[in-house]
């Protein structure tokens, strides 16, 4: 494989100070880099576009400070945790009351799970530590795992730059707008051809264009990879449900696919991975979850006691285990009644922000300029810009009005609607618009 261009400079500098160490590398050691992805981008727009509109990062913000849930806020203020609650070291596996609440709540939250077995959710350091967990016990070099073309840049590090693994992707949306269910189909397929695996990755709401899929939508996919089982093609089906609640939209589904696709074939593995980082509004605490729902002969405790095992082993030699602090302020903020009123008032915020920005963008005034990516949920919506590139009117509105957004691919931006307040959503597509006027007449 080729390294990417900022391993390549990495290497060059680390070779030119001391040929040695470079030779002493591991290949993954050699392919590492840091990417100038969203977080670089994110950077330059803290500096620049801090006082104005920071629409870069996903985190959720209001009047321009974090959004938090005030019972999250409580264990933090109040010192109500004793040095068991968080001095001491948690099971590599999570802490149990959490781990059993998790899943109690998962029943709740996905209907389709009735009557079915789950294992119970192994912790991870955040969610991106559970993709990386689920590559390690999963996925072999040169593996395949499917995705959109759009998609969070972050999983190519933890997939194919650690991993090896072979991303493959298909067009996102039909121009009528639904998800492009026929390519799906054909690129699954065609791996099913040459694979004995395929992994497919779904994330809905998704990053970085704010779609979730419809029921029926949810429906076909489920029956495309359970057919693919059938004819005898072994399945991973890996929900990224970072968003999961943040649906502004009946036309959303109201549940994770992974409810429709646990226990459904024998050749099909659903994992679902999640956590409390946006569910809660507590990005930095870093606590994610692990879950397997596959169809097992036998005794399904066992089986999943067998598969959480593994994952706590992986947990055990790499972080060793996640924050128990962490772990005890999200078990104790969700046994706190009142933090699902405070959450829906949250979610009512983003849901007026999105509607807001729906009731702008598609405003005939800006026809010329941009399309709009569908997009009913989360925290971001995407424009395709019709005649400049993403990357110089990025620097451009950050340099000429203190305007932060995110170069998402030559001609698409991400707009996180996350972070700026309602009144402001006018202003900050106004500013867009005259930003891209301005570069197009040089
Ligand atoms: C699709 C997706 N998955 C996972 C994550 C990461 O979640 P965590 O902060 O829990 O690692 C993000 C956050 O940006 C995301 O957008």
């Amino acid at each position: 494989m080729m390294h990417n261009p900022i391993a390549q400079e990495l290497n060059a500098v680390i070779k030119k100070g001391n040929p040695h160490v470079l030779e002493m590398m591991s290949k993954i050691g050699r392919r590492l880099y840091f990417p100038k992805g969203i977080l670089s981008q994110s950077a330059e727009a803290r500096q620049k576009a801090y006082d104005k509109f920071n629409a870069t990062i996903g985190i959720a913000t209001e009047d321009l400070r974090t959004m938090c849930l005030p019972t999250v806020m409580s264990f933090l203020n109040e010192k109500k945790l004793r040095p068991s609650d968080g001095l001491t070291y948690a099971s590599s596996f999570g802490i149990p009351g959490l781990r059993q609440l998790w899943r109690e709540q998962l029943f709740e939250k996905n209907p389709s799970l009735e009557g079915k077995t789950v294992s119970l959710p192994v912790v991870a350091n955040g969610i991106t530590h559970g993709i990386s967990v689920f590559a390690d016990i999963f996925m072999d070099p040169d593996d395949v795992a499917i995705f959109p073309d759009k998609m969070w840049g972050n999983t190519i590090l933890a997939l194919s730059v650690r991993g090896d693994v072979h991303i493959v992707q298909f067009p996102m949306f039909t121009p009528e707008g639904g998800f492009n269910l026929a390519a799906f189909e054909e690129t699954v397929r065609r791996q099913a051809e040459t694979n004995y695996k395929v992994t497919v990755f779904l994330n809905f709401p998704n990053n970085p264009t704010g779609y979730t899929i419809t029921d029926s939508e949810g429906q076909r996919i489920t029956e495309i990879l359970t057919q693919v089982a059938e004819e005898g093609t072994n399945v991973l089906a890996v929900t990224d449900d970072a968003y999961f609640g943040l649906r502004y939209e009946d036309s959303a589904i109201a549940e994770s696919l992974f409810a429709r696709l646990a226990d459904r074939h024998p050749r099909l593995l659903a994992v679902k991975l999640d956590g409390a980082t946006k569910e809660l509004f507590v990005w930095g605490l870093r606590v994610g979850f692990i879950t397997y729902g596959a169809k097992v002969d036998g005794e399904p405790v066992a089986f999943y006691d067998a598969l959480e095992r593994k994952t706590a082993g992986n947990i055990r030699g790499t972080i060793s285990n996640a924050s128990h602090l962490s772990q005890s302020i999200v078990r104790k903020a969700l046994q706190t009644p009142e933090i699902y009123d405070e959450r829906e008032e949250k979610v009512a915020i983003l849901k007026r922000r999105a509607l807001k920005v729906k009731e702008t963008v598609y405003d005939p005034k800006y026809a010329d300029a941009w399309s709009v990516y569908p997009f009913n949920s989360g925290y971001f919506m995407c424009l395709g810009l019709k005649t400049v590139e993403a990357e110089p009117l990025r620097v451009h509105l950050l340099d000429t009005c203190r305007v932060g957004i995110i170069a998402a691919g030559t001609h698409d931006i991400r707009v996180a609607f996350s972070s700026v307040d309602e009144e402001n959503i006018p202003d900050l597509f106004d500013a867009v618009y005259e930003g891209i006027k301005e570069l197009e007449n040089g």
